[in-house]
Parts: C-alpha cells; structure tokens; sequence
C-alpha cells in the first residue's frame, strides 16, 4: 500500500481539494483507495459524504488513530491511503507525515504561502520523508507564458531542492463547485481541470507504483521486439 499525506502549514492552499481530487483520481483508475480525515474541520469528509456514486472508502480521526487505521487499510488490501490533515504544525501532522510514503506538499505562488512552505519542507525532511511540491490555485497563464507573479514563485520553490510537480493547479471554479457533490473535476465536462488532475495522478502514479511504470515499458518493448 502507498500512502499519500497532504501537508501545507498554511490554511486554504488547496490540501482538502487536492486530496478529495487525489483519492478520487486512484479510484476512479480502479485502486482500493482510503482517504483518511485527519483535519478536525473534516472537509474532506463532508465532500466524499455529499457524493452519489460509490467512491473511496474514508475515515475521518485524529492522528494519534492513524497508525491503526493504517495498518487495518493493509489488512483490507487497500492500495492507496491519502491523508489530509489540518493546517499549522502540530504532532498530529508529523504522525502522518511519518506514515507517509510521499508527502505532497500545496503551494499557492504567494509570499507567505511561500514562506511557510519553507518551515513545512524544513518538518518532512526531519522526519526523512519524500516531498512533492504542487502548485495549486495558480494565475492563469497569458499566451501560454507565466504570469510574473508565478514565474518568481516557481524560482523561490526551486531554491528549496526539492521536487516540484510539473503539472500546475490553477485557480478554476470547477474545483470548489465538483466538491459540492463529492465529485472529482474529473467527473465533470471540465476537459482543463480534468487533465490537470489526470496529469498531476499520472506523475505521483509512476511514484506510487513504479513497477506498473516498469512492466508497461517492458511490454511497449516486447511488442516493438514482436514488430521488428
Ligand atoms: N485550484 C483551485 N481553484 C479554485 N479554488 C480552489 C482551488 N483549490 C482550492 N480552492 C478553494 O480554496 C479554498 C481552500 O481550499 P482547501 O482545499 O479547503 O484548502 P486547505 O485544505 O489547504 O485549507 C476552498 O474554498 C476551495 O474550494
Ligand atoms: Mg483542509
């Protein structure tokens, strides 16, 4: 089982929606997913709660009970867990840090998103832990250029030497109306958001299951060995 934590010291960088996005993501591709609740606020379970289709399995505790429910997801054959948790740095997010197999880390491109991003980085890599950093509620870009603003927050992550997702979260409203109805952007006629999503899964997926990576290059080869 891999399990994915969504962390950012800040309130509203997009955690919630991204781990509603993420659990609905590996579903949707036919994973046993669990997406845990550890933020008291229990956003992310609200929004699972409001859906009409099946979906997730989730849970919603307090960190100290994550341990557990993690080793009771491995018993049910769970395939991917993903945590949310609340904002600030509090034990109850190093617990799921330290569950974590990756720690996704939200970013908006503004100063003081930025500048908490720092201390959040500062917290995983004590504890030994992988960071993803993703970029979310972005400006959009103009003529396929990015807007200033992004371009010198992009130069600020860099400087934290740490992996930044390639694919950028921008600010659409698809993403706060989907959750109304437990729905991923995915699920609704949003071609944009939908391939932001698919992307951003598609990246975190060659982590999560490296050797699904590996066999589908293995049987591209096969086949171009068959052709030749
Ligand atoms: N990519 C996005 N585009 C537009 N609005 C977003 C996006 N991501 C999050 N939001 C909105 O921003 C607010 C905070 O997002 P949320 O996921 O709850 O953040 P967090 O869990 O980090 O506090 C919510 O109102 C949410 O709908
Ligand atoms: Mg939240």
């Amino acid at each position: 089982m891999f399990t994915l934590t969504l962390v950012a010291r800040k309130g509203g960088s997009g955690k919630t929606t991204l781990a509603v996005h993420l659990a609905l993501a590996a579903y949707l591709r036919g994973r046993r997913t669990l997406l845990a609740d550890a933020d008291p606020q229990r956003s992310a379970t609200e929004a699972l709660s409001a859906r009409q289709a099946l979906g997730p399995e989730r849970v919603a505790l307090v960190g100290a009970r994550l341990y557990g429910a993690q080793m009771e997801a491995v018993r049910r054959g769970t395939e991917v867990m993903v945590i949310d948790t609340a904002a600030g740095v509090t034990e109850d997010n190093a617990a799921a840090i330290v569950l974590a197999d990756l720690c996704v880390l939200v970013v908006r491109p503004t100063y003081l998103d930025l500048a908490a991003a720092i201390e959040s980085v500062a917290m995983i890599r004590r504890l030994k832990k992988p960071v993803l950093l993703v970029v979310s509620q972005a400006p959009h870009t103009r003529d396929g250029v990015e807007p200033p603003a992004m371009r010198r927050a992009l130069r600020a992550l860099a400087v934290l030497g740490q992996p930044i997702a390639p694919t950028v979260i921008r600010s659409r409203l698809i993403y706060q109306t989907a959750l109304e109805t437990g729905r991923s952007a995915e699920e609704a006629d949003q071609p944009a958001a939908a391939r932001e999503i698919a992307e951003l899964w598609a990246y975190i997926h060659h982590q999560v299951f490296p050797r699904d990576a590996a066999d589908t290059m293995l049987s591209a080869s096969v086949s171009q060995c068959r052709a030749y």
